[in-house]
C-alpha cells in the first residue's frame, strides 16, 4: 500500500466527500437508519488515514448541511451525539499524528456540546500541518455566499470582485476542491462548496458510504489522474497542435 501513489499520475490537493447512503445501507441490511450513520461514521475514519496515505493535503467531508435540520428529530440528535462520541474518542488520537481540524458551516447554531468540541479540537490541532481535514458542519454553501457578500457589504463596498467573495469565504486560505466524490449514486453537489466548485472534478459512484472501499477510493483517484484539466482554456494537445501549425 506504500508505493500506491506511484500508480497514480496525478494526485488531487484537496478531495471533498459528499457521503450519501447511511440510511440506504441500513434499511437494505435490516437496520435502523441510525446504525448506518454509525457505520457510516467508521468508514470516514478509514477514508482520513487513506487520504494521508495517498497523499492527498486536504480532504472535506460533508458530514451535516443546514437542510439536514429536515431530518426527524430522533436523527439529528443521535447524529449530534454520535459526533460528540466521534470527535472525542478518534479525532484526538488523529490530531497526535499530526492533523489540523476545521470545521465549516454555521458551527455557533449547533447545540453547545458540540459547538463545545468542534472548538476544543480546533484549537488542540491548530498547530498541525501534516494533513488538514475539514468536516463541513451546518453548512450550506448557498449561504456561504451570501454570507461572505453580507461580510463585504459592511466594508461600504459598491461593487463585489471574485476576489472579495475568496476571501471572505468560511475558510478563505483553503485552495478549491480538485475532486468532489459522491457515494450512493446521486449526481448532484446538494448544496456543497458551490462557489469552491467552479471547476472541480466530479465523481459518482454508485456505492452506498458505510460499503465505500480503499479500491473503490483508489477508483476515484485513478479516474482523476486521467483526467484533463482545461478551467475553460483548450487541451494541451490542440495547443501544440496550433503552436505548429
Ligand atoms: C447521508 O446518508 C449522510 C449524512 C446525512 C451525513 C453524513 C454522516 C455520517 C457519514 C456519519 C457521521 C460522520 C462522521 C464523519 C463522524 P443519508 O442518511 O442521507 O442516506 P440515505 O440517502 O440513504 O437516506
Amino acid at each position: 500500500m506504500e508505493n500506491i501513489s506511484m500508480k497514480l499520475s496525478k494526485v488531487p490537493a484537496h478531495v471533498g466527500i459528499i457521503m450519501d447512503g447511511n440510511g440506504r445501507w441500513a434499511t437494505k441490511s435490516g437496520y435502523d437508519r441510525n446504525y448506518g450513520h454509525q457505520r457510516g461514521a467508521e468508514t470516514a475514519l478509514k477514508v482520513i488515514e487513506w487520504s494521508k496515505e495517498f497523499g492527498i493535503n486536504y480532504l472535506t467531508l460533508y458530514t451535516f448541511s443546514e437542510e439536514n435540520w429536515k431530518r426527524p428529530q430522533n436523527e439529528i440528535e443521535f447524529l449530534f451525539d454520535l459526533l460528540i462520541r466521534y470527535f472525542e474518542d478518534n479525532l484526538k488520537r488523529i490530531i497526535e499524528n499530526g492533523v489540523n481540524v476545521r470545521f465549516l458551516g454555521r458551527i455557533n447554531k449547533l447545540p453547545e456540546s458540540l459547538i463545545k468540541t468542534c472548538k476544543e479540537i480546533e484549537d488542540i490541532s491548530k498547530n498541525n500541518k501534516d494533513f488538514n481535514l475539514i468536516f463541513a458542519l451546518n453548512y450550506s454553501g448557498r449561504q456561504e455566499i451570501v454570507d461572505a457578500v453580507n461580510k463585504i457589504l459592511k466594508e461600504k463596498k459598491t461593487t463585489i470582485t471574485k476576489e472579495d467573495i475568496d476571501s471572505n469565504l468560511y475558510l478563505p486560505d483553503v485552495p478549491y476542491p480538485d475532486l468532489i466524490i459522491r457515494t450512493a449514486g446521486e449526481e448532484r453537489l446538494s448544496n456543497f462548496l458551490l462557489w469552491q466548485s467552479a471547476y472541480s472534478e466530479l465523481y459518482f459512484t454508485e456505492t452506498l458510504w458505510p460499503d465505500f472501499s480503499y479500491d473503490d477510493y483508489f477508483n476515484a483517484l485513478l479516474d482523476y489522474s486521467k483526467r484533463e484539466r482545461r478551467f475553460g482554456g483548450i487541451s494541451s494537445k490542440s495547443k501544440d497542435m496550433e503552436e505548429n501549425l
